[in-house]
């Protein structure tokens, strides 16, 4: 199966702390800029159906603005209850400036 990239962002958009939601075919995905990295991530909380995107980037982490879980931008991990299950994490590249992630099929 070809390799889907989709533009999400262009750099300039997202400096050092910044976060940005997108939809792409109706699923939310944050992209965040934790230390220089670019991630993306399932926007939505696995305990509740909470926006991450209004939570903080902690290091390479976000943590949930409603109870505190935090989740690895790495790799979607919960590392903290009361979340349990991870969440998305999809790859990332950027190219000439611009960031295209990978979304679910
Ligand atoms: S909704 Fe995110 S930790 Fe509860």
């Amino acid at each position: 199966m070809a390799e889907k990239w989709i533009k999400v962002a262009s750099c300039a958009e997202l400096p050092v702390g910044k976060m940005k939601r997108v939809d792409i075919k109706g699923h939310r995905y944050l992209i965040a800029n934790a230390e220089g990295e670019i991630y993306a991530v399932d926007d939505l909380c696995s305990h509740e159906e909470v926006s991450l995107y209004l939570g903080c980037i902690e290091g390479e982490n976000i943590k949930c603005s409603l109870h505190g879980s935090r989740f690895s931008l790495k790799n979607g991990t919960a590392l903290e209850e009361p979340a349990t299950e991870p969440i998305g994490a999809y790859s990332v590249k950027i190219t000439q400036d611009l960031i295209f992630i990978r979304p679910k099929n």
